[in-house]
């Protein structure tokens, strides 16, 4: 459906037909998009889609981006896709697994760096003054068995591999394997310690890990290719010149997923910090964070007003985290335009949320600040996430609840296309 400047605000979006064609649940995946659990993980297909969307409506494709590319799938799908990537993400940990996924490897090369990481783990002698084995989180997290074991695998990988691109490889299946490892309760969103668990053993666990990578090597769809993952604030990114096709982005949410938390094992692990609350800092829709309330409101859209307005009276914290988020987000989109050349587009993925009835309407926030920052032909397709959900609630840990004060998540979300103008009027 086409939106305007006329329309935005009154077309009723929950009512759109539920477009089959952005529905993918018989595409497979490749396995290499499995090789490192990631929250809010984009289905990979819709990268292909959008590129075959974007040269529909007479977008040549050359160059890709995502300015929040997470675990990196639009990055390796526009690789497979023999077309050029540039994007970044705030967190290390998602541009290593970005980096490590849009590569091919030598699998005797796999296979033997693997061979000498097991045999020097064998010689590797437990430091007891490491750092990171002392670092009170560690502690709090890992057994001292798992963390004397961790410590020496890190050691023997950065001892054994010479060559960074097969030293991010083996880091990443590293970083994959401290949730087991530990005593973070099983598949939870929220940091949270599970007193009944068994941590794994790091050996075996490093091992079914590599095996698994191993196998998605050998089923990899790019040979070589150009991606190109940077670190860093997408906000804060210095662009010279305009230089994208296509952006297809999915951006963070406000009340879903703290990153910088749930990243913390890694973060910690790999060295990137010695306090994880540090990346919490310019992460977008994180919950924590001053107070700029009267200050957003005098830059945030109508639709971002609306609700901020509205969580008001319910919940003032939540108000000043959600105001801070869409600030954020219409900066995001000015990026995104500065980004995309003359002639070039976007293409968001994006889904509402409810919080204590108030709805988070991030979709119509979104095409808002589209249309205010210049974009045109700005289009809106519904599609469905999943069949089976049983109940829209979750609980803080991400479980399902029938409690309707919970966070509510919806079973469909947004495709929002949008083209800068060829010819710019400002
Ligand atoms: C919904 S996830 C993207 C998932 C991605 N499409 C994938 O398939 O893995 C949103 C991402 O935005 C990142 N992010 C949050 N704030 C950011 C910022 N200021 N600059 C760049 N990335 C940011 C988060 O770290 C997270 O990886």
């Amino acid at each position: 459906m086409r939106v305007t400047s006329d329309n935005y605000s009154t077309v009723d979006l929950d009512t759109l037909p539920i477009n089959s064609d952005w529905d993918g649940r018989d595409v497979s995946e490749n396995l290499m998009h499995r090789i490192h659990a990631y929250p809010a993980k984009f289905p990979a297909f819709i990268t292909t889609k959008a590129i075959q969307y974007a040269e529909s409506k007479a977008v040549h494709v050359d160059t890709v981006a995502d300015i929040f590319c997470g675990c990196g799938t639009v990055a390796y799908e526009t690789v497979k896709a023999k077309r050029h990537f540039w994007g970044c993400d705030i967190n290390p940990v998602a541009t290593l697994i970005a980096r490590t996924k849009s590569r091919h490897y030598d699998d005797n090369c796999l296979a033997s760096y693997y061979e000498e990481i097991v045999k020097d783990f064998a010689l590797q002698t437990f430091d007891p003054r490491d750092a990171i084995a002392n670092n009170e989180r560690v502690k709090y997290w890992f057994p001292q068995q798992q963390i004397e074991d961790l410590s020496k695998l890190k050691q023997a990988i950065e001892t054994v591999v010479d060559d960074e691109t097969y030293r991010e490889f083996f880091l990443c299946a590293f970083s994959n394997i401290l949730k087991p490892c530990s005593r973070w309760l099983t598949k939870s969103i929220k940091p949270q310690v599970d007193p009944k668990k068994k941590p794994h053993d790091v050996l075996s666990a490093f091992s079914t890990q590599v095996k698994m990578m191993q196998k998605a090597n050998q089923v990899n769809e790019i040979d070589g290719g150009l991606a190109e993952i940077e670190t860093t604030n997408c906000l804060s990114k210095a662009v010279e010149h305009s230089f994208v096709d296509l952006l297809v982005t999915s951006p963070p949410y406000v009340t879903s997923y703290e990153y910088a938390d749930l990243h913390q094992l890694s973060t910690l692990w790999l060295g990137y910090t010695d306090d994880y609350r540090t990346f919490r800092d310019g992460t977008i829709g994180s919950l924590h964070g001053e107070n700029h309330l009267p200050e957003h409101l005098k830059h945030l859209n109508h639709t971002g007003q609306d609700i901020v307005f509205k969580l008001y009276t319910i919940d003032k914290s939540k108000c000043r985290s959600v105001s801070q988020y869409y600030i954020d987000m219409q900066d995001a989109v000015k990026k995104v335009y500065e980004l995309i050349r003359p002639g070039g587009a976007t293409l968001f993925v994006i889904g509402n949320t409810e919080y204590k009835g108030v709805k988070i309407d991030n979709a119509r926030h979104l095409i808002e600040s589209l249309l205010d920052e210049g974009f045109e032909d700005v289009e809106v397709e519904r599609r469905k996430i999943s069949n089976k959900i049983l109940t829209p609630y979750r609980d803080s840990v991400g479980k399902f609840t029938t409690d309707k004060n919970s966070r509510k998540i919806y079973s469909e979300e947004f495709i929002i296309f949008a083209k800068k103008p060829l010819c710019q009027n400002n």
